[in-house]
């Protein structure tokens, strides 16, 4: 079944959609088959996995790696069928030339749908442009990491203004031919009201309960990372476990028990 007919099912059948934020190959088969419904390679990629602090320096040759990677670990898992979303990053959409270019460059890298972030007039030119190439196209709404320069306020939509202007922007995404939405860091009443005023399938991260679907970065998701954002909620706690197994490598290897005999190759005779 089609990405676009999978999202807009779950939305008429009312039934939650969950999407995973992730950037290699290992996690990706883990979530597929952990039954994620879509993957996507975020350029949150940045700041989770490439060690900048925000994602303005990430490049389209960073996005077509990781969304190469992604797509690799969904097709190798017992689920190839998860779609997998990669974001356009900061810059590669800011006329219909280069929204077409890159967008065709991560959908020939794996992508079978784009994310991009904003509700301006260049963001919905720029998705109606990928929409004509024949390509899916998700919006990003609310904290836009991407224009976060010029935001005061992390959450957004939390007065009768902000909130219609966000509803204004939702719908205009719609009409440009977004298949889904992605709110971010929006005040729950506002989210759910664009949630019930829109057809296509709203996802929210630190958005509530009345969205469509949920997405969260696999790193937090895990409690890989050391974000305590409000909207996340720690699953495991990989650090702890990870910085265990690593400290037993480096005692073991420091006092001679690893490696033993068994992890070597004894000479033929
Ligand atoms: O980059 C990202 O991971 C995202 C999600 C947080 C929605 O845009």
């Amino acid at each position: 079944m089609s990405l676009l007919r999978i999202f807009q099912d779950r939305k008429n059948a009312a039934q939650k959609l969950a999407m995973i934020s992730l950037y290699d190959a290992p996690s990706a088969k883990i979530a597929c088959e952990s039954g994620a419904d879509a993957l996507l390679v975020g350029d949150s990629l940045g700041n989770v996995v490439l060690g900048f602090d925000s994602t303005i320096p990430v490049t389209m040759a960073d996005m077509i790696r990781h969304t190469g990677a992604v797509a690799r670990g969904a097709k190798s898992s017992s689920r190839p069928e998860v779609p997998v979303v990669a974001d356009l990053p900061f810059g590669s959409y800011s006329d219909k030339k280069s929204a077409a270019k890159n967008g065709v460059a991560l959908m020939q890298n794996g992508a079978h749908a784009l994310k991009l972030e904003g509700g301006s007039t260049l963001s919905l030119r720029a998705v109606e442009t990928l929409v004509q190439t024949g390509a899916p196209v998700m919006g990003h709404l609310g904290f836009t990491p991407q224009s976060s320069l010029q935001m005061n306020n992390i959450v957004q939509g939390r007065n009768c203004e902000s909130a219609h202007r966000l509803l204004r922007e939702a719908q205009s995404l719609e009409d440009a031919g977004c298949f889904a939405i992605v709110l971010e860091a929006v005040a729950l009443e506002t989210a759910a009201e664009i949630s019930l005023e829109l057809s296509i399938p709203t996802i929210g991260i630190g958005a509530g309960a009345a969205c469509d679907g949920q997405v969260l970065v696999w790193h937090d998701l895990i409690g890989w990372s050391d974000h305590n954002f409000r909207f996340v909620k720690k699953y495991a706690d990989a650090k702890s476990m990870l910085s265990q197994a690593t400290q037993e490598f480096v005692r073991e290897t420091q006092s001679g028990a690893f490696p033993s005999e068994e992890n070597g190759w004894k000479r033929d005779a």
